[in-house]
This record gives structure tokens, C-alpha cells and sequence, in this order.
């Protein structure tokens, strides 16, 4: 396979078109498109067509991502961690100070770019995701000054 173009891009008709094929195959992430809100929030994705989004709200100079997401078969080829190191020096041009956000704690891929990414652990939110059979799982809220 070629390189995948991992260059962002804020997305456009055709890039929704594409992310909402490809979240056919995780479901459970779907709804972030269907919430997402032009007026707060960007909508930035990787790959032509767009294969990946990170969504973000942006308040004065904070920043929080709110999902970054990859399309199932091509995890693991460090696309995620491409496209936050990209996310980070778009923000940190846009005079952005400080970035949060807030990962499940058994979300252990994408804990691991974070780390990379230089977010460091605020705190925690115990028992904040209900898993299955009455199970629940810690949230981890991030940051990182940039
Ligand atoms: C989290 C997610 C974005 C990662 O995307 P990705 O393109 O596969 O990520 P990358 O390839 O850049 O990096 C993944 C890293 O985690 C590691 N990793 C992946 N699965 C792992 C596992 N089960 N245990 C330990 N490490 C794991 C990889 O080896 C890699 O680390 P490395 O760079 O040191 O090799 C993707 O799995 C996804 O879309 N998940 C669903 C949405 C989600 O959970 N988003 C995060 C919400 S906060």
C-alpha cells in the first residue's frame, strides 16, 4: 500500500461522506459525527479520503480533544500519533496554551500517544465509563501545555 497522506485538513462534504463509510465498521463511534457542531467545534481529519478525525473545541487559548479516531484496519501504523503531533503545532500557532482531554483507562493505544504527545495526568474520574456487565472504567483527564 502507499503512504497514507496524514496532512490535516479541516473536512469538508466529501471527508463526512468518507469518515461515516468508515465508521460503518465502529459503530460505537458514529455518533460523534452526528453531534458534531459546526458553531464549537472543528472537525479535522487525515487521508484522502478521510480515514481518521480528531474533533476539538477550542475556548480562548484551551483546546480539548474530544475524539480522535482511526478507522479499524489501519490502526497500529502510528497515524493517531502523526496526526496529534500535527494537531499540536496547529493549535500552538493558533496561540492555543493549553490542551485537554479525557481518556478511558484501559484505552491503553491511545494513552501511550498522549504520553508521547507530552500530555501529563490532571486527575482522575473514578468509575467514570460503564463497560458491560455493570463494569465501569476509570477516566483519565489529560493535559498538556504546549
Ligand atoms: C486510539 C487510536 C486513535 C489509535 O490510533 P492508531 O493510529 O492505531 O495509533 P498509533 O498507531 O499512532 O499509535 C498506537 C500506539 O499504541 C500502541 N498500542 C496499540 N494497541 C496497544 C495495546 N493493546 N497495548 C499496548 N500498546 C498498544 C501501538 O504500538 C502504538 O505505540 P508505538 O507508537 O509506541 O508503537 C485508535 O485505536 C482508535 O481510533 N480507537 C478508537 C477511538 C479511541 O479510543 N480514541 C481515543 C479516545 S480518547
Amino acid at each position: 500500500m502507499s503512504k497514507i497522506e496524514t496532512l490535516l485538513r479541516l473536512a469538508n462534504d466529501a471527508d463526512m461522506m468518507a469518515l461515516r463509510q468508515n465508521l460503518v465498521m465502529d459503530p460505537n463511534y458514529q455518533h460523534w459525527l452526528d453531534d458534531f457542531d459546526v458553531e464549537t467545534q472543528k472537525l479535522w481529519v487525515f487521508g484522502d479520503p478521510a480515514i481518521g478525525f480528531i474533533l476539538l473545541q477550542i475556548v480562548l487559548d484551551e483546546a480539548e480533544i474530544i475524539m480522535l479516531w482511526v478507522t479499524p484496519h489501519l490502526r497500529g501504523k502510528g497515524l493517531a500519533g502523526a496526526a496529534l503531533k500535527q494537531l499540536l503545532e496547529i493549535l500552538r500557532a493558533d496561540n492555543i496554551k493549553t490542551v485537554f482531554l479525557e481518556v478511558a483507562k484501559d484505552n491503553i493505544a491511545a494513552i501511550k500517544i498522549y504520553e508521547k504527545a507530552s500530555f501529563l495526568t490532571l486527575s482522575i474520574r473514578k468509575q467514570y465509563y460503564k463497560r458491560n456487565n455493570d463494569d465501569y472504567c476509570d477516566a483519565i483527564v489529560m493535559r498538556a501545555a504546549i
